[in-house]
């Protein structure tokens, strides 16, 4: 199967040249200014293609959640969000803490439509299988309390897998993200702060980063959204961390533009309405399908390039978790891309969404700069509001 995308706009090498891509089984061919013959073309005449966006932070709720989210409906919010691969996270039930497990997820994951890849959970007696987890694109390690039962605080466990030869994602608030630098310092691993979501964490972090084996992560709801709208979206503006300050969202802003920041992911953290109504609601709100729309609508305010938007949730998430041939568009990759209109305007309408949930806490929000597309391994899997369920695939993760 061959694919020529003509006429658009490729985003390469920082800047954007009118060029046409030609895809075969899966991968980027040629980067050229022919009209090669292909099986399928795809016109993208005056919409912009990035690569597609690499989300390392999802919660697809596979298995034991399954009302909420599975990977099939997470992966048609992300494609329609122009994200082609997920990094999913191990609080599922059970959680995705030892080698049986991991594979049963693998399996599970299998439905996907976006390319996928792993975090693999920390217990306190779980190090042994830490230590034979492959293909994992880091360790995860709550501490602090959020939805599961994962929050590690033993010291002496925490040292051993700090110290352990996969990269640390961290669920760390406030004086944990201190704790996790001290932690980190001791070794020569990689450190990668989750949803940092405040001022002062992006300030103990970036102190971090002397070394530059650690990595900050922001997400758009502290981006977007303040503790100010918790007024009006009660329960579902509740996450963990939680909604902060104007003051704190500029400080996340700032590190964006000074390079403190090293990526966007969505979080995505789907509930149901019923869960969320309830006094005793969980933590979490989905991200999928409006990340990059957010985005690109500060874009057309002149408010962020798009070289920031790529190399924040496309190259550096593909850099940190080592995944093999994404990130780029690039001969020789793989063929994961999402097409942009940029004039394009919308609103977020919950019953429009594809995640399970059919919420967002920006439903009505009016935005332009949509995807229109999302190809995935060479298949369009997303095209102008409908999903082609056509199945992806596990990612590598070099060494
Ligand atoms: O708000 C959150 N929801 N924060 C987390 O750390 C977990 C997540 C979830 O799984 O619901
Ligand atoms: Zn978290
Ligand atoms: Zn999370």
């Amino acid at each position: 199967m061959s694919l020529l995308i003509k006429n658009g706009k490729i985003y390469q090498n920082g800047s954007l040249v009118k060029k046409n891509l030609f895809i075969e089984d899966g991968k980027i061919i040629k980067i050229t200014n022919q009209e090669l013959k292909a099986d399928e073309v795809f016109n993208a005449i005056n919409k912009v293609i990035i690569p597609g966006a690499i989300d390392s932070h999802v919660h697809f709720r596979e298995p034991g959640l399954t009302h909420k989210e599975d990977f099939l409906t997470g992966s048609m919010a992300a494609a329609a969000g122009g994200i082609t691969t997920v990094l999913d996270m191990p609080n599922t039930i059970p959680a995705t803490t030892n080698l049986q497990r991991l594979d049963e997820k693998r399996k599970l994951a299998k439905k996907s439509i976006v390319n996928y890849g792993f975090h693999f959970g920390s217990t306190s007696d779980n190090t042994a299988e830490i230590e034979k987890a492959r293909n994992v694109a880091s360790v995860k390690v709550y501490m602090d309390y959020t939805t599961g039962d994962l929050k590690l605080d033993k010291l002496d466990v925490l040292e051993k897998i700090f110290s352990s030869n996969k990269t640390v994602a961290v669920h760390s608030e406030t004086d944990h993200v201190l704790q996790a630098i001290e932690l980190i310092k001791k070794s020569n691993n990689s450190l990668y702060f989750c949803h940092v979501s405040s001022k002062e964490e992006l300030h103990h972090a970036k102190a971090g980063k002397i070394k530059n084996n650690v990595y900050v992560e922001v997400c758009p709801h502290h981006l977007f959204l303040t503790a100010a709208d918790l007024n009006e979206l009660q329960s579902f503006g509740e996450m963990k961390p939680k909604l902060k300050t104007k003051e704190d969202q500029k400080a996340l802003w700032e590190g964006i533009f000074n390079g403190k920041v090293d990526t966007i992911a969505t979080d995505h953290a789907p509930h149901t309405k019923e869960e969320k109504m309830q006094i005793n609601y969980p933590y979490g709100v989905p991200g999928c399908e409006t990340m990059l729309p957010l985005l690109f609508n500060l874009l057309n305010e002149k408010k962020l390039t798009l070289q920031k938007i790529v190399q924040l949730c496309c190259e550096n998430p593909a850099k940190i978790f080592k995944i093999k041939n994404k990130g780029f568009i690039k001969e020789g990759f793989d063929a994961d891309l999402a097409v942009i209109d940029l004039n394009l305007e919308k609103e977020i309408k919950n019953d429009e969404l594809f995640t399970k949930c059919k919420w967002s806490p920006f439903d009505s929000w009016k935005l332009k700069g949509w995807p229109i597309a999302s190809i995935v391994n060479g298949n369009i899997v997303f095209e102008n509001g409908k999903i082609n369920n056509v199945k992806a695939k596990e990612v590598l993760h070099y060494e």
